[in-house]
């Protein structure tokens, strides 16, 4: 783990493992996204972890695992909406609330989040 990134500084894997868990929870239960994602969020959920490790300075296991993201085309098959995006930040939110992390990394998080969430969004 390369020191002096978020991913180093919430906690590494376990952490990571936290937030995917808690998020998928929250999904699975949001009448606005359950149209769109599989009933079982197992692999779904992996894949953000993999994705998640990487995207806050961990091992580039999305690349090993996946190859490249190209995280807006994947996107494209769902019909992502603005209030599919709200409802994905709202998940995301209360997942990183639960899993308590500390500020100053939880906004930096959250950030980021939010601007790639803008990115995904395919549909008006
Ligand atoms: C896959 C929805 C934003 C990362 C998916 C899938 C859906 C979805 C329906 C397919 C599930 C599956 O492949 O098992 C959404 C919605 C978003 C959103 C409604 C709202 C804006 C994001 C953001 C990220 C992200 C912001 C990254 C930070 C991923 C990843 C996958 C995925 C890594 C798996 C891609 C693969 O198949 O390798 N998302 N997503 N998504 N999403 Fe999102």
């Amino acid at each position: 783990t390369r020191p002096g990134t978020i991913y180093e500084a919430i906690g590494g894997f376990d952490t990571i493992d936290k937030i995917v868990t808690e998020f998928y929870k929250r999904v699975g239960n949001h009448p606005t996204l359950t149209p769109i994602f599989p009933d079982d969020l197992t692999w779904t959920a992996q894949k953000q972890s993999w994705f998640l490790t990487q995207f806050f300075g961990g091992p580039q296991l999305y690349n090993e695992n996946r190859g490249h993201p190209m995280l807006r085309r994947r996107h494209l098959p769902f019909e992502i909406t603005p209030e599919r995006k709200d409802a994905w930040l709202e998940c995301m939110d209360a997942a990183l609330e639960e899993a308590e992390i500390e500020e100053p990394y939880r906004t930096a998080i959250f950030e980021k989040l939010t601007m790639t969430a803008h990115h995904m969004m395919n549909t008006p």
